[in-house]
Order: C-alpha cells, then sequence, then structure tokens
C-alpha cells in the first residue's frame, strides 16, 4: 500500500508515530512560513503542516500543490497545543508534520468546489459525477446504501431466505410500465426486455421448492420520471411459500424497524406500524400512500352537496362525484390571496377549482357573519355551517372544498393535505412513520382502454370471501395485496399469488387476456402451476426509495451513486447514444426517425 494511515483514522494516541498518508488536497493555506495542508481520503480529512525551514524539499512540492491534486505525505503525528484544537474535526486533536510530499497526480481546477455543500447545479454535479461523490454527504449516501444491503443480506439470510439471482435479458412482464428491450442478434426481428421486476421468476422459484427466495434485483422501466422514480432502480425482492400476509407484514415490519434502528438511531420509528385498509386509507386521507405523522383528515360532504342549491356541489354528486373537504386550524386568519394560492395548486391537480369555508374567530353576532366564502350566497350559510360541523372545524378554521370526479377529489385533497401539513410545520423529520396498506381492490377501470386493469399485477389473488364476485363485480373484489408505506411514500408492494391455473386464467380473462393470447405470453405459468405449485406469496420494496428516507432526503438521485436524469440520460456518458450502421445491420434494425425528423 502507499500509504500506512487513513487520513481521518488519526487521533492522539498515534502522536510520536511516523505515518504515510494518501490522498486529496481538501484544502491549502499559505501562511508564509507554514504552509497546512487538509488531505483527504475516504476516512476523512487530517491537517498536514509543512515547514520551509526543516522541510525545504517537502515545502517546495508543497508550494505548487493545488486543490485535489493526490498527494502522498510521510510524516509525524504530533499532538496540537490546546489552543490550536479543532473540537469540529475527527482528527483535530492532532496534525502531521510532513518530512516529504510527493505529488502522486495533479488536478485541474475542479467545476464546483468539493468543500462547500452550495448549491451546484445537479447536471454539472452528474456530468462530473466523479468529482461530486468526493464531497462528504455523498460518500455517507453510499455508505448508507452499502450497510442497508449488507443489513438486508444478514436480515434475510438469518431468516433463511435463499439469495437467487435472476435474468436482465428477459419477455416482457407486465408490471404496468413500459418495457426497455434490446434487440437479439441471434433472432433478427425479436427483442428482448430488461426486467420491471423479478416477478414471474420468483413465483417460478417457489414451484420450484425453493421456498424462500430474496435478491437485490436491478429493475427497468421506462415511465415518467419523479423526484423518487428512476428508469433503474433496485429492489429487495422477496417470495415465500407456505406464508400468509401475517407472516410477509411481521417479517417487513422487523426488517424496516430494525434497519432504521441500526442505521438511524437517531430517528423514532412509532410500533407496532398501523395497518389500514385501502379503502380507510383513501376515505381518511385521499390517498394509499398517506404521511401518517401528522392528522389533517378529510371528511365526505357529499349529501350536504346533493341537496345544496349550490350547482358546483349538486352536480357533482349528481354526476357521480363527490364533495370532500378538509380543514386548516387556524386558517380563518387567511387573506383572500393567501386561499387563493391553494385552489391555484388544486388546479394544478386536476381540480377545477376549491370552495374555501372560513369560520370567522370571533363572531360579531349570531349572523351570517361567521362565515366568509366567496361563493357563500351559493351555498347558504345553514349548508355552510352543517359542512363546517361535518368537517369539524372549530372558529378561527378554514375548510376547503373539492367537488367532482372522485378520483380527482382525492388526488387534490392529499396534494392540499401536505401542503397544509407543511405550512403547519407538522411533519417531524425525527419520526420515520412506516405503516402497510392492505385490502386494496384487485382491478380498477381504466376509461380509455375501457377494460379492467390489475392494480397491483395480474398475478395476485383475490380474496377469497370475494371470489364469488370476480364475474359479476369485479371492480368490488379486494386482492390479497398490501403496501409498505413511510412519510408520505411507497416503499413497497406485495400479495399473496395465484397458484392455481384455473383462478389464473379467469383473471387474465378479467384482464382481457384470452386464452391464446395468456398461452402465449404467460404459458411457462400457467404450465408451472400443474406441476404442484405451493401457495406462496412475497414482497418487494424499493431500496433506492429506503436509502432516500433513511438519509432525509425526498430527492432518490441522491442516494444513487450514477442516477439519470428526468429525460433518462446520463450527462457524465452521454447515454442513451446512437449506435453504428454496422451494429444497426447486425441487428437488422432501421432507425425510423419521429415526424420532427430530430434525431439524437
Ligand atoms: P411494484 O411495482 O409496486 O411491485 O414495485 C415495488 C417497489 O419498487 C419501487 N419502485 C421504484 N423505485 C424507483 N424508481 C422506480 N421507477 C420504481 N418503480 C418501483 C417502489 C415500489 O413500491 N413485483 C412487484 C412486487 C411483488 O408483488 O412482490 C413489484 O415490482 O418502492
Amino acid at each position: 500500500m502507499l500509504k500506512t494511515h487513513g487520513c481521518g483514522t488519526l487521533r492522539a494516541e498515534h502522536a510520536g508515530q511516523s505515518v504515510t498518508l494518501a490522498g486529496w488536497v481538501h484544502r491549502r493555506r499559505d501562511h508564509g512560513q507554514l504552509i497546512f495542508i487538509d488531505l483527504r481520503d475516504r476516512d476523512g480529512l487530517v491537517q498536514v503542516v509543512v515547514r520551509p525551514n526543516e522541510q525545504p524539499d517537502a515545502y517546495a512540492a508543497a508550494n505548487d500543490v493545488r486543490g485535489e491534486y493526490v498527494l502522498r505525505i510521510v510524516g509525524s503525528v504530533v499532538e496540537r497545543s490546546e489552543a490550536t484544537r479543532n473540537p469540529n474535526l475527527a482528527t483535530g486533536d492532532v496534525e502531521v508534520i510532513a518530512r516529504s510530499v510527493e505529488v502522486l497526480n495533479e488536478a485541474k481546477t475542479p467545476p464546483f468546489s468539493v468543500i462547500e455543500d452550495d448549491d451546484v447545479n445537479e447536471l454539472v454535479r452528474m456530468q462530473y459525477r466523479y468529482i461530486d461523490l468526493r464531497r462528504s454527504s455523498m460518500l455517507e449516501a453510499l455508505e448508507l446504501r452499502h450497510r442497508l444491503n449488507q443489513y438486508i443480506r444478514d436480515f434475510m439470510t438469518g431468516r433463511e431466505f435463499l439469495e437467487v439471482e435472476t435474468p436482465i435479458l428477459v419477455a416482457a412482464t407486465p408490471e404496468g410500465a413500459r418495457d426497455y428491450v434490446v434487440p437479439s442478434r441471434l433472432t433478427p426481428g425479436a427483442f428482448y426486455a430488461l426486467p420491471q421486476a423479478p416477478q414471474q421468476f420468483k413465483q417460478l422459484l417457489m414451484v420450484a421448492g425453493v421456498e424462500r427466495y430474496f435478491q437485490i434485483a436491478r429493475c427497468f422501466r421506462d415511465e415518467d420520471l419523479r423526484a423518487d422514480r428512476q428508469p433503474e432502480f433496485v429492489q429487495l425482492d422477496l417470495e415465500w411459500s407456505f406464508c400468509e400476509e401475517e407472516d410477509i407484514l411481521n417479517l417487513l415490519e422487523e426488517l424496516f424497524a430494525g434497519a432504521a434502528a441500526t442505521l438511524r438511531p437517531d430517528l423514532t420509528v412509532p410500533r407496532p406500524f398501523p395497518r389500514l385498509s385501502w379503502h380507510e386509507a383513501m376515505e381518511r386521507f385521499g390517498s394509499d400512500k398517506p404521511d401518517l405523522r401528522y392528522g389533517l383528515e378529510l371528511s365526505d360532504c357529499s349529501d350536504i352537496a346533493e341537496a345544496s342549491s349550490f350547482g358546483v356541489f349538486s352536480s357533482a354528486v349528481a354526476g357521480g362525484g363527490r364533495v370532500r373537504g378538509i380543514v386548516m386550524p387556524g386558517g380563518a386568519s387567511l387573506s383572500r390571496r393567501e386561499v387563493d394560492a391553494f385552489t391555484n395548486l388544486a388546479k394544478t391537480m386536476g381540480a377545477p377549482g376549491l370552495v374555501s369555508l372560513q369560520f370567522s374567530a370571533e363572531p360579531s353576532d349570531a349572523t351570517e357573519d361567521d362565515v366568509r366564502s366567496p361563493v357563500l350566497r351559493h351555498v347558504g350559510i345553514d349548508d355552510a355551517r352543517r359542512i363546517g360541523e361535518r368537517c369539524g372545524a372549530a372558529s378561527g378554521d378554514l375548510v376547503l372544498l373539492a367537488a367532482g370526479e372522485s378520483g380527482m377529489v382525492s388526488t387534490v385533497l392529499d396534494g392540499i393535505r401536505r401542503e397544509l401539513a407543511r405550512r403547519l410545520d407538522l411533519v417531524d423529520d425525527s419520526v420515520m412513520q412506516f405503516g402497510f396498506v392492505t385490502d386494496f381492490p384487485l382491478v380498477e377501470w381504466d376509461e380509455d382502454g375501457r377494460r379492467w386493469d390489475a392494480l397491483h399485477h395480474p398475478f395476485t389473488a383475490p380474496q377469497s370471501e370475494d371470489a364469488a364476485l370476480l364475474d359479476s363485480e369485479p371492480g368490488n373484489v379486494r386482492a390479497r395485496a398490501y403496501d409498505a408505506i413511510c412519510n408520505g411514500f411507497e416503499l413497497g408492494s406485495g400479495s399473496i399469488r395465484i397458484h392455481e391455473r384455473d383462478l389464473q386464467m379467469q383473471v387474465f380473462e378479467l384482464l382481457g387476456i384470452g386464452a391464446a393470447e395468456a398461452q402465449q405470453r404467460f404459458g411457462h405459468m400457467l404450465n408451472a402451476f400443474e406441476y404442484g405449485a405451493p401457495p406462496h406469496g412475497g414482497f418487494a420494496f424499493g431500496i433506492d426509495r429506503v436509502a432516500m428516507l433513511l438519509a432525509g432526503t425526498e430527492n432518490i438521485r441522491e442516494v444513487i451513486a450514477f442516477p439519470k436524469t428526468m429525460s433518462a440520460s446520463d450527462p457524465m456518458t452521454g447515454a442513451p447514444m446512437p449506435i453504428a450502421d454496422e451494429q444497426l445491420d447486425e441487428l437488422h434494425l432501421r432507425i425510423n426517425p419521429p415526424a420532427n425528423g430530430q434525431l439524437r
């Protein structure tokens, strides 16, 4: 090794030792008679002192170094005097008096400082990721992920789950997003898909008798990207034979709580994890991944609205929709403009508008002045008061109501609820509030495609007491599916699976997948079910998302070494890139340019 010690490992107990260090110049300060170099490696920083009189050669070398040069330094560890100790630095009790300074490599001035955590454009950070990753916060994120993976492997191994790797070149999987595809050279015109998840393989491993499988699995989905979504991401994927919902949820609670306690002992993790049905989650919070760290629950006012003379309300309900509301405690004092800001936010989420009712703190008398609303004339004071009461609004509060199609109302009020929590400072960053959402519907109606879609995926088992409804009322069939959530994010989902061919065929049919297509796309699954498939179930959670929450950020890219941009590209390597004509020929492919003629 070119070094004997890590820079960040030196302590007072090393005083008197001769050490050889190697690392990067974090900072260099020239005090005329002395040069100070903060030398950085993966272990941290230490201050190196170069004195001209004692070591003229070392001094001459140190004179020329700049930030991010790579140095090798031989010197002695000495304890700093009381006055010069730096309590903010792990190595702050010591410094290294250099005997020799050797430049192992020079460095251009980096495009941004490794030192300050100032706001550097993220694209530039991604373009020079190898420099960005030198920042201590990024190195910490890499370490956190490493420890998370390690924790997961130990935990799953301890429970006798077997880590099995599954293929990356697969047939298309019905996980709900677009596939990334890979052309086959040997079978012209045919394509592999990259797995959206190892779903079918893990179920086939259950048929194979593995009983307990897990994998830290890479998944690929060509979908619209968001702050918590990447085109390639990593799942802890697991599958378990002869288990029931309860077994999986208990296992997950142990795993999440244990990982959090190990990696973030400073955070509070309330246990047991609350469980709520999908229906309850949607009713109380308008979301299947509610942030359970605060209340701000929704109230249904559809019955009051139905009989209202206010057309916006009555027509919403008459059209099959709903009217629901949320209370902002103390919101009566908001100005018209502040209330309008909520309406504008609602519009970005698909609402035509919001109805606001402000219940004044001090009604001057028992007249109509106790409620303020731009539409009070239409709603009428009696209904307004009734709505206030239904929502649990006290004097001094604001009620915001959304009217219309049920899904839209939920989306909008979920968004408003999150915004209110931020405004009211109800979000406690010291808590990781996990929870489980259960009893999801098996299918949802896709208005555009005019068909039933699997809410989870087509291999999810219906609840046995609802199975009779599969033909008559599929929309009311509950699935044996569950999600894990934390602080308003979905961490993962899973289900007990179908393991019988006939039931699987019935569900395929419901989803508009006829017998011939089912045989062609999923024949291997259907066949396997005829060779002694055990009852089984499983789960997968996003490791990137869990790492993101453990790291205390809301941007998944902060915990990924080499992430992609929102347009799924990598500014560092330039991917995706055109390929050479010869390569296209070999694959029997021809590029069909988009209508605007623009190609990369
Ligand atoms: P699902 O599709 O819900 O389930 O995915 C499970 C979890 O994977 C994470 N995830 C993502 N993370 C980052 N970027 C993405 N684009 C992305 N997409 C998904 C989420 C999500 O909750 N095979 C089933 C699981 C099962 O039934 O066992 C599946 O993949 O955290």
